[in-house]
C-alpha cells in the first residue's frame, strides 16, 4: 500500500476511471481530472480518496489554474497518467483542419502541457509519468491519419521525456491500449470493426479497461523503478502479429 497520489486525465470513465479505481485500491490518493464536469462530479462523489478537478488539458491557462489546485488539495505528486484522449475518424481527404487541431490540441497538446506544468512537483518526489497513445500509434490503419499521428506523436514525446526528465529521477513510459469498449471506441467502431478486431487479435477479443489499468498502475508505482522509455501494448497480441491470418488459427 502507499500514501502517494496519481493525477489521472481524462478519469470521468473509460480506462481513466477504471484506473482511478484500481489505485484507489492500492491506497493512491488520485486526483481525478477531466472536462466533463457533470460526470466527473457524479463519479468522484463520496469517494474518500479522489478529488475531482474540471479542466480541459487542450486549453493552457486551465492546465495552469488546475496543477496549483491539485498540489494545494493534496500536497504532492508522485504520478500523472496522461489519458484524456479523444477519436474522430474519416479519410484523409475529408479530414479538414478542424478536425485535425481538435484531436491534436487534446491527444498530443494535452499530454504537454499537463506533463510540463507537473514537471517541478514531479521532480520533488521522483515521480513518474504514464502516456496513454494507442495501437492506431504503432500500426497505421485506415481513417486514422489524425488519431494515429497524435498517439505516434505520444509514444515519441514518452522518450524525449525518459531522455531529458532520467536525471532528474522522473521515470516516463507509454501504455498503448488495444481495442476497449468504452464510449470513445464505440462511436468509431462500428459493427465491422469490431468483428475484424476479434479476427485479428491473437487473443481473439477486445480488452477491458481495468486491463490497461493493470499496466498503467504497474508502471506508476516502485515495481517499475528502473522501467523508462518504454512503450507497452496492452492490446491482445495486436501489434506483434505480422500476418494474422485467422484461417491460418488451429481452431
Ligand atoms: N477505448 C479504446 O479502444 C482505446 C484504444 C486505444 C487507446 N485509447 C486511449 O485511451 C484513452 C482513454 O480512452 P477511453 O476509451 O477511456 O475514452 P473515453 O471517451 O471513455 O474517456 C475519455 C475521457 O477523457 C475526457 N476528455 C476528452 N478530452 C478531454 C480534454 N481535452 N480535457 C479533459 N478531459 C478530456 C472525456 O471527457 C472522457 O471522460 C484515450 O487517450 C484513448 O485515445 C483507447
Amino acid at each position: 500500500m502507499t500514501n502517494n497520489v496519481v493525477l489521472i486525465t481524462g478519469a470521468a470513465r473509460g480506462i481513466g476511471l477504471a484506473t482511478a479505481h484500481l489505485m484507489m485500491d492500492r491506497g493512491w490518493h488520485v486526483a481525478m481530472l477531466d472536462r466533463d464536469g457533470e460526470e466527473l462530479l457524479k463519479v468522484t462523489s463520496g469517494l474518500e480518496k479522489a478529488a475531482p478537478f474540471i479542466c480541459d488539458v487542450s486549453i493552457p491557462k486551465e492546465v495552469a489554474t488546475a496543477l496549483p489546485q491539485v498540489l494545494s488539495r493534496f500536497g504532492r505528486l508522485d504520478a500523472v497518467v496522461n489519458n484524456a484522449g479523444v477519436a474522430e475518424f474519416g479519410p484523409i481527404d475529408q479530414t479538414d483542419f478542424a478536425m485535425w487541431r481538435r484531436v491534436m490540441e487534446t491527444n498530443l497538446d494535452g499530454v504537454f502541457l499537463v506533463s510540463q506544468e507537473a514537471m517541478p512537483a514531479l521532480k520533488a518526489t521522483k515521480g513518474a509519468i504514464v502516456n496513454i497513445a494507442s495501437i492506431s500509434g504503432l500500426r497505421a490503419s485506415t481513417l486514422r491519419v489524425a488519431y494515429g499521428t497524435s498517439k505516434a506523436a505520444v509514444i515519441q514525446m514518452t522518450k524525449q521525456q525518459a531522455a531529458e526528465l532520467g536525471e532528474s529521477g522522473i521515470r516516463a513510459n507509454c501504455v498503448c491500449p488495444g481495442p476497449v469498449k468504452t464510449k470513445l471506441a464505440l462511436a468509431v467502431h462500428s459493427q465491422e470493426i469490431i468483428d475484424a478486431y476479434h479476427d485479428a487479435i491473437p487473443l481473439n477479443r477486445y480488452g477491458q479497461e481495468v486491463e490497461i489499468a493493470e499496466v498503467i498502475a504497474f508502471l506508476c508505482s516502485d515495481q517499475a523503478a528502473y522501467v523508462t522509455g518504454q512503450v507497452i501494448a496492452a492490446d491482445g497480441g495486436f501489434e506483434s502479429t505480422g500476418v494474422g491470418l485467422p484461417a491460418l488459427r488451429d481452431k
